[in-house]
């Protein structure tokens, strides 16, 4: 045991002898600052013109934000970093914006409210209220948003409204849970393919903001992807299904909701599909 165990100290000392900028970054700031263009908070390209050569200053900004912009939410601390991840994060914000020039400002506010309330349809892994710690919360547009768990790979829930604020979340060190910022319309109290299904999740993508996700429930491949409803409230739920069985789901009725499917017939609460047509179906929520 003893030499796993002094292995594993040598790991763990040079993982905190370097701290990753990029990862840091992804995780605490990414949500409010992109490279080229301001979203909740100013782009790397501008942060580059104020801070380059300054890293000290920088830290004390991170550490203490102070109220600068006008209209813009206050930014919260990032003492939680400490130090050397902050220059780490420095080092990899200089490097990132190094040569790029921002984009021309999109015309409306550019100061969204709170971080929550960009319309551009987005993903976030965070800590969501009644899901596992492995949610991934996705605002679809401006008015529906879900829950999708990764952690048993399923929808937990959507909401029409606003998206989510994560201030306590970002401010915090992960602990805290972020709050929906709007009504929870539908809810899913286990996954369609059955309570007990074997599921593993695979992984997911983003494309043009929209989340792909991918798992595997027993022999099958699943590939379940959400778009918005054309007009109204809800939510488009895309899948594939690689099955060499017919597949049965289920989708128990629910009050202010209606699905309609484009393959096979959802009749009490199940949906029955040959291979042939699981292949590639969809599904529009429509919501009250
Ligand atoms: C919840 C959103 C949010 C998060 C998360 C966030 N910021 Fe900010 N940041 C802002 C906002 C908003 C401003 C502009 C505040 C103002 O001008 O009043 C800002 C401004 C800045 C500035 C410019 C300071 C100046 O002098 O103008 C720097 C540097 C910065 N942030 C670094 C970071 C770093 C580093 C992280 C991650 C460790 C981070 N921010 C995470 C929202 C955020």
């Amino acid at each position: 045991m003893k030499p796993i165990f002094l292995s594993l100290a040598a790991v763990l000392s040079v993982a905190s002898a370097a701290p990753d900028g990029k990862q840091l970054f992804t995780i605490h700031c990414t949500a409010c600052h992109m490279l080229d263009q301001m979203v909740v908070g100013p782009s790397l390209v501008e942060i580059r013109s104020l801070y380059n050569g300054k890293p000290d200053e920088f830290v004390k900004w991170s550490i203490a934000p102070q109220k600068k912009r006008p209209g813009a939410i206050e930014m919260p601390s990032q003492a939680h970093i400490g130090e050397e991840g902050l220059r780490a994060i420095y080092a990899h914000i200089m490097d990132v914006s190094k040569g790029v020039v921002a984009k021309k400002q999109e015309q409306g506010d550019p100061f969204a409210a709170s971080p929550t309330q960009t319309v551009r349809p987005q993903v976030q892994r965070i800590f969501m209220p009644n899901a596992s710690p492995a949610s991934i919360a996705v605002a679809l547009d401006d008015m529906n948003s879900l829950c999708w768990d990764a952690g048993n790979s399923r929808l937990r829930y959507a909401w029409t409204g606003g998206f989510i604020d994560g201030f306590a979340y970002w401010k915090g060190n992960g602990s805290s849970l972020a709050t929906v910022l709007g009504t929870v319309k539908y809810t899913e109290q286990a996954s369609p393919f059955g309570k007990d299904a074997a599921v593993k999740f695979l992984g997911y993508k983003v494309k043009g903001g929209l989340p792909i996700f991918r798992y595997s429930v027993g022999e099958q491949i699943v590939t379940e992807a959400y778009s918005p409803v054309s007009e109204g409230m809800g939510f488009v739920r895309s899948y594939a299904v690689v099955t060499k069985v017919p597949l049965v789901l289920d989708f128990p009725a629910q009050s202010g909701v209606s699905i309609t499917t484009d393959k096979g017939k959802l009749e009490g609460g199940k949906l029955i599909l040959t291979p042939a047509e699981a292949a590639a179906f969809t599904l529009t929520f429509s919501l009250k």
